[in-house]
């Protein structure tokens, strides 16, 4: 059978066996389509319009799509099998489309804000160095959502270029547990091989754009979430999925890079460089956080301190050098613009200021492009803040009945379609902020620490901007005592791994010394968790 696919950049043309899902033959051509759920024809991300010949309309077609919608050939490819010549179109095309079927990666155009470093994917100028060679080192942060790298000089401990992009692997799904899930059953090496092709790529453009020429890559350093690492690593994930939580390995590694990535796609001069991957803590906490812990300074604290990791799992950890204790909370991607309907990754363009003034939204947006593409962490943080300070949603989080079925316009794209907050992202917003509250307080009673004996709260995460602390104390994600105390950083995790780059055997100790002192919370099945989770789902 003959597929076309019409997208807003050109036409492909592909062959596929009947029966087979239009989903999984889009992604082996490398036609990556949006796909939250992990294709289990809930979210509606996946969604394709039939330009010309059949495709059953399904039961989730049914429960995603109005009868004028299916009318006009709106199917979800995930539940979609192929049994006839067919042409479509990518609904979701532009950002959605990561890489052309020819392998060519476009350039997503993905921003995030890391503390103290140069903007992202811009460079400064590689140094010369009077008394010989330059020595570099690439940090690596592999986000569930984002991808960051750093390329440093080890010796001056300069940065001198970020680049981020969006982790491939989103395309299974945006949270943690869908790709643990997929990589259990099956899908393991297919998550694996976009990974380590992906890092290649990345690696290999970073030094292209560096072209550190008066010097070379002594080693290179990857930190990341539990679930990321083992996928890298080729471990099995089942064990993160289910009770007791048993990594297969949280260890320090050490290897060679050609030993871990796509080797047709590296520097020759890189395959033998030494490669640490970093440890971590549990299933749930990972080296990210060891490593944001590090470049925190938590192993020197001697007053306690609270941070908290928002990502599509709110990891957070109170503590002093002697003593920590860590959790995580299932906090959604809603931060991360995930299960958000016009949400979007820290993308430029994306919404990220809001202000309503008499009623009327103004916005800013990642960059500055206009007009807007969608609505990013920060974005979805703002909005809900704003519609709370005007009364636009009640304290149970209800949008008032002007907006409650059409959401609250913020803005038009570049098509013209009205980019709405809805009432389910308001709801998302809400599961997102109430688990994180409770994990704070639960964290803390457990800790036996008061909000007056917390000295610092810095919280890190992937928003895609500066988050602006008031906002999210205004939501109530925060507690309003510990607002002043609030420091948002940025990506913590690659911070971490900078200075392990430069000094590893010190960062090693460091390392080694915050897992020591840690313990785990685990809260899923605390009941105090569970009835403050409801209590902080209302806004009052
Ligand atoms: S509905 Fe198809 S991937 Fe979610």
């Amino acid at each position: 059978m003959h597929i076309t696919i019409v997208t807003s950049k050109k036409e492909y043309s592909l062959s596929a066996e009947k029966g087979a899902s239009l989903l999984d033959l889009l992604r082996s051509n490398g036609i990556k389509v949006n796909s939250v759920c992990g294709g289990k024809g809930r979210c509606g991300k996946c969604a394709i319009r039939l330009l010309s010949g059949r495709l059953d309309i399904t039961t989730a077609d049914r429960a995603v799509f109005s009868e004028a919608e299916l009318e006009n050939g709106c199917r979800l490819a995930c539940r979609a099998a192929l049994y006839d010549d067919i042409t479509i179109e990518l609904i979701n095309s532009g950002e959605e489309i990561l890489a052309d079927p020819d392998g060519m990666p476009v350039n997503n155009g993905i921003y995030a804000d890391s503390d103290g470093m140069p903007e992202d994917n811009e460079k400064t100028a590689v140094p010369e160095t009077v008394f010989g060679k330059a020595e570099y080192g690439i940090a690596i942060d592999i986000g569930t959502t984002t991808l960051a790298l750093a390329l440093v000089d080890i010796n001056q401990g300069r940065v001198l270029c970020c680049r981020t992009s969006e982790n491939p692997q989103r395309v299974y799904g945006t949270d943690v547990i869908s790709r643990i899930d997929r990589a259990a059953k099956g899908s393991g090496s297919e998550l694996k091989k976009l990974i380590s092709s992906k890092l290649s790529t990345e690696i290999a453009a970073l030094i292209n754009d560096n072209k550190p020429e008066y010097g070379e890559i002594k080693r290179i350093a990857i930190a990341g979430n539990t679930a990321m690492l083992h996928i890298l690593r080729g471990y099995d994930t089942s064990g993160l999925g289910s009770h007791p939580f048993t990594p297969v390995n949280i260890n320090f590694e050490e290897l060679q890079l050609a030993a871990l990535l796509s080797e047709e796609k590296l520097p020759d001069d890189l395959k033998c460089v030494p490669v640490t991957i970093l440890p971590g803590i549990s299933a749930f906490v990972g080296a990210d956080i060891v490593s944001g812990l590090f470049s925190l300074g938590f192993q020197k604290r001697e007053k306690p301190c609270l941070f908290l990791d928002l990502g599509t799992n709110g990891e957070m950890a109170v503590g002093t050098r002697d003593r920590l204790l860590v959790t995580s909370v299932a906090a959604g991607p809603a931060f991360e613009g995930g299960n958000i309907k016009w949400g979007t990754g820290s993308i430029k363009g994306a919404i990220s200021k809001v202000s309503i003034r008499d009623g009327k939204p103004g916005i800013k947006t990642v960059g500055g492009l206009l007009p807007p593409k969608g609505i990013c962490g920060t974005g979805v943080i703002e909005t809900t803040a704003e519609l709370l300070g005007n009364k636009i949603i009640d304290e149970t989080g209800l949008l008032s009945d002007l907006f409650f079925d059409s959401g609250y316009p913020l803005s038009k794209n570049a098509s013209g379609e009205t980019i709405v907050f809805t009432q389910d992202d308001i709801r998302e917003v809400q599961l997102a902020k109430s688990a994180v509250r409770a994990g704070l307080e639960i964290l803390l009673e457990r800790y036996g620490a008061g909000y007056d004996e917390i000295d610092r709260l810095y919280i890190s995460g992937g928003f895609g901007h500066t988050l602006d602390i008031s906002k999210a104390a205004k939501i109530g994600m925060i507690p309003e005592e510990l607002y002043g105390k609030c420091e948002a950083k940025g990506n913590t995790s690659l911070s971490g791994l900078i200075s392990f780059l430069r000094d590893p055997k010190k960062g090693r100790t460091a390392f080694e010394r915050i897992r020591k002192i840690s313990k785990e919370l685990y809260l899923s099945s605390d009941e105090k968790f569970n009835r403050l989770f409801l209590e902080y789902m209302s806004f009052e």
